[in-house]
């Protein structure tokens, strides 16, 4: 049955359409006076742009392209999320969006999930070894996005306006704030180990116009609370909001690719002898389980093809078929398929699953951070400047996305789980935390293990929830 048509002008332009992100501040909050700062809002909420918002930009580019115009047009977006604590701060009642009570992971925040249940490395005092600023209580988030440098500042401006920062009358005060950048020229949507990403999003009923061939699409309350598909009864202020799971990821790409230049892989699947270099992206390729141009090794897993990753009809048209119990064209704990393992779980032989695999789906809407590598870490092996993935994904459940595929799916090294094949699939070897190790890397031995350094390091995070617009200005702003 076709899901009722959202209403488009109450929701957050990030959680469905992803705002311009050429570059984007993230601007973690503190609030510092509750009713200043509610007041402030009212002003605030006329500038939070919109999915409907967002579409329009995107025609008047899509125009300004056809009609041959030079230049970019100045295009920003600015977004504003809660945390738990924000919440309690400002003495709303955030129990709907808690239905696993004292275990639901948007209400013990992501500081407890990541030493209970995520896998971070801790420090001796119990905390997550963390940068300082995020073991602070964070009240909020605000994402502003644009397509240059100077429209971004520009907006800062405007929000620190409103918000009297810097001033006496100040309501909220900058914890942190970090910028992210799309990497530059041909790496422009690759993250920094060089795989192209963002190619695989739950496609979403009521909303997305056009299917391309890939996994089933979702209900949208998979990713909106109070839409069709989200079990979960929540307060009328707290419907069409989304949960906003943010990780710093650090990311160790010198370390990464001395590993793959050490381990090269002498050989292909159907038995050709490859070049060291040949060896090596191979085996990069089988970490994620796609290709530096996004093309599945699923669909061609000896050689890459271009042409397949850059078409849309194509590029996720894939599901494991007919390796249930094979790692020959894909390893189990590629992270592609240890984070949405498709036909594993859902066709038999495998094992019943309880929930739907679509529930599980996320929206990612990450960003990279740092500098590109220079040739001095490409040298010496070692990263010397810190840059990763401003980690950030939409869902309506954070317990049925992001927290289980990182604890049950990432980090297990059982998963996915076959009656029929001797070894295990070990940890995904980009996100896993634990005992990092895994199998099937080589696909002429697949049971043979392979360890694995820390390729990536979480270094903070929080959970926030996204509110509707309706939220905004009848509830959170007064
Ligand atoms: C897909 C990289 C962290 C979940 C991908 C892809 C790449 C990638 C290259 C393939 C492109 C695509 O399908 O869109 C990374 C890097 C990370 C990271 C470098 C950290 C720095 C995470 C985390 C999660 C996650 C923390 C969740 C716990 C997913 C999911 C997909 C994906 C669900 C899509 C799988 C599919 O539908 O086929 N990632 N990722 N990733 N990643 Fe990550």
């Amino acid at each position: 049955p076709a899901n009722p048509p959202l209403n488009l002008t109450n929701i957050q332009g990030d959680i469905l359409s992803g705002l311009p992100k050429k570059t984007q501040f993230y601007i973690f909050f503190d609030i510092k006076d509750v009713a200043k700062f509610r007041a402030d809002l009212v002003k605030f909420v006329p500038i939070v742009k919109t999915v409907a918002q967002v579409l329009k930009d995107r025609d008047d580019i899509a125009d300004h392209k056809r009609r041959g115009l030079p230049g970019l047009i100045p295009m920003v977006g600015v977004n504003i999320a809660f945390s738990h604590t924000g919440f309690q701060k400002l003495g709303i009642d955030d129990s709907t969006l808690t239905p696993l009570g004292d275990n639901d992971p948007f209400k013990i925040g992501q500081k407890r999930d990541a030493v209970t249940n995520l896998g971070d490395k801790t420090r001796s005092d119990g905390q997550p070894d963390w940068d300082e600023k995020f073991l602070k209580d964070l009240h909020g988030i605000i994402l502003i996005s644009g397509e240059s440098h100077a429209s971004i500042e520009k907006k800062k401006l405007e929000v620190e306006a409103i918000f009297h920062v810097h001033t006496p009358k100040a309501s909220i005060q900058e914890i942190a704030t970090i910028r992210g950048d799309v990497r530059p020229g041909d790496q422009s949507a690759h993250e920094h180990f060089g795989f192209l990403d963002g190619i695989s999003n739950p496609q979403v009923l009521g909303f997305d116009k056009v299917f391309n061939p890939g996994p089933k699409p979702v209900d949208p309350g998979v990713v909106l609370t109070g839409e069709t598909g989200d079990p979960a009864a929540r307060a009328d202020w707290a419907v069409d909001g989304s949960f906003l799971a943010f990780r710093y990821l650090f990311q160790e790409v010198p370390e990464f690719d001395q590993f793959l230049k050490k381990n090269p892989l002498a050989k292909d699947g159907d038995g050709k002898d490859l070049t060291p270099q040949e060896g090596s992206d191979l085996l990069g390729a089988r970490t994620v389980g796609r290709w530096k141009s996004g093309a599945p090794i699923d669909v061609t897993p000896f050689k890459d093809d271009p042409a397949l990753a850059a078409d849309p009809r194509r590029n996720n048209d894939f599901a494991f078929q007919g390796e249930i119990n094979s790692q020959l064209r894909c390893p189990f704990g590629a992270h592609v398929r240890k984070t949405n393992p498709r036909n594993d779980l859902e066709v038999p032989p495998a094992p019943i699953n309880p929930i739907p695999i679509e529930k599980r789906r996320i929206m990612r809407r990450g960003v990279q951070f740092g500098p590109e590598v220079t040739r001095e870490e490409k040298i010496s092996g070692k990263t010397q400047h810190g840059r990763g993935l401003l980690f950030a994904c939409y869902q309506s459940h954070i317990e049925n996305g992001f927290q289980f595929i990182q604890q049950s799916w990432a980090n297990s090294k059982t998963f996915p789980p076959f009656e029929t094949q001797p070894e295990d699939p070990g940890l995904d070897p980009l996100i896993g935390q634990g005992v990092r190790e895994m199998s099937g890397l080589d696909p002429l031995n697949e049971q043979k293990v392979l360890s694995l350094p820390d390729f990536i390091i979480p270094r903070g995070g929080e959970y926030f929830f996204s509110p509707s617009i309706k939220g905004l200005k009848n509830t959170i702003a007064k």
